[in-house]
């Protein structure tokens, strides 16, 4: 039996014990910090995920024997490291192969080093430079700060004043910290959006079926980014000849690439993607399964989560046989009003419940136990997850299970899954 640790306290890490919890070798399941949701199916502590100490206790006290880490900033400050010097076996990359999410500037020097293709670009750290650049570019293009900003540091600019304004912003205002520091200019690429996770030890890969993220906070992608308003798997637009090939030029010359500049990694390496008119070209990697990706892909497992997740720690994974269900998944993010922006918590949530009873899955977020009941306590709220043999059916029950639940200024997006549903054949 496997007592297994999730760390994290979103839809995501809701998923991962849920699917964790099911698993028959599953021992103790438990979640730090979690959320009212994923204590329904584990154990939750309130241990925050940016406490390294608190959770090296917890795994001790607990005897927990795999720890899989859900968000960006534990891995970026190493608690993989620290985990596996003390003997524990952790799905997440250490501190330093997390440079691929954590640094945009060193994951595009390590995309150049490994011949993988990506947008042009040039990173500066001095905002004269970065001005005059921006005004010799054509248009569109693309600001980015360097380092971790939980999907507020991307500006894509159709006009130089925007353009200028993001590089002011980061640079000179400082609006994300160091994160903004150093500041990428890219190339637009123009083409589908593309979500490919790939699991691996460091050496065997096993390609997740590919999923679309919707990040825009308002319907037809307009308004600004936000962590994730919806994901749906699989993508119609994306035919599997598209997936071997991302495999062959992006993901396999990337686990190599790491394995060759001495980076182990083990975990998840997640390619965000423009499928271009010339092929898919990486827009960014992550370290981690992504936020509503994870709530689409994961269910779509055919095996044992529990058991993908322990053989990729322990470095076995090649004695898996992975295999995908042909079920299609849709999730819609309900998100607090307001939100990405400032927005009220605690404002009471009602028809989980019911949304739970038309067969939709119901992953939490931002809620919290409050005097009466259910209530919000963060940007995005809730996960609600439809699933049916095809996309529509999916979408159906996803939308049937979201018009249950209500809490005031609820607000997401009426077009997940828009673009696969208008696609011929989808
Ligand atoms: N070079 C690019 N061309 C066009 N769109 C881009 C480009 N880079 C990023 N984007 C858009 O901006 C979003 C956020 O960029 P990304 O690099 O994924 O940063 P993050 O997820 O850290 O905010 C992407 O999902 C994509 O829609
Ligand atoms: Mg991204």
């Amino acid at each position: 039996m496997i007592n297994v640790l999730v760390v994290g306290g979103g839809a995501r890490e809701h998923v991962l014990a849920a699917a964790c919890a099911a698993s028959p070798r599953a021992g103790r399941v438990l979640v730090a910090p979690g959320n009212p949701g994923a204590a329904e199916v584990a154990t939750c502590f309130p241990v925050p995920t940016g406490d390294t100490a608190g959770l090296m206790r917890l795994c001790r006290e607990e005897e927990v024997d795999l720890v899989v880490v859900g968000p960006e900033e534990p891995l970026a400050a190493g608690l993989s490291d620290l985990l596996r010097e003390k003997g524990y076996l952790v799905f997440g990359p250490g501190r330093a192969a997390s440079a691929v999410e954590a640094s945009k500037a060193w994951a595009k020097a390590f995309m150049a080093r490994h011949g993988i293709p990506t947008a042009g670009y040039r990173a500066f750290s001095c905002v004269r430079e970065a001005c005059r650049y921006v005004s010799s570019h054509p248009l569109p293009l693309v600001v980015k700060a360097d380092g971790l900003a939980a999907g507020k540091g991307v500006v894509v600019a159709r006009d130089q004043a925007t353009a200028l304004a993001a590089v002011e912003r980061l640079m000179v205002e400082e609006a994300l910290g160091r994160a903004g520091r150093t500041v990428l200019i890219e190339e637009y690429l123009e083409g589908e959006e593309l979500s490919v996770l790939a699991i691996t030890d460091g050496e065997t890969i096993v390609m997740a079926p590919a999923a679309q993220d919707h990040k825009r906070a308002g319907d037809g992608d307009v308004g600004p980014n936000t962590g994730g308003m919806g994901a749906y798997s699989p993508v119609p637009q994306c035919p599997q000849a598209w997936t071997h090939d991302i495999r062959l030029r992006i993901i396999e010359p990337a686990v190599a690439g790491l394995a060759a500049e001495g980076l182990p990694y083990r975990g998840v390496l997640y390619a965000g993607l423009m499928v271009t008119k010339t092929g898919a070209k990486v827009l960014e990697f992550n370290a981690r399964f992504g936020d509503p990706e994870a709530q689409v892909v994961l269910p779509r497992y055919s095996g044992d989560v529990l058991e993908l997740l322990w053989e990729t720690a322990s470095g076995r994974l090649h004695r898996l046989r992975p295999a995908w269900s042909p079920l299609s998944m849709v999730c819609v993010v309900m998100a607090s009003g307001g939100y990405p922006g400032s927005y009220r918590r605690g404002l009471p949530i009602t028809g989980v419940e019911a949304a739970a009873a038309t067969g939709a899955r119901v992953y939490h977020a931002g809620t919290a136990h409050g005097d009466g009941g259910l209530v919000t306590a963060g940007g995005r709220v809730l996960s609600v997850v439809g699933h049916g043999p095809e996309l529509a059916d999916a979408v159906s029950q996803a939308y049937r299970g979201v018009e249950k639940i209500s809490f005031a200024g609820a607000h997401y997006r009426r077009d997940i899954a828009g673009r696969a549903l208008a696609y011929p054949g989808g």
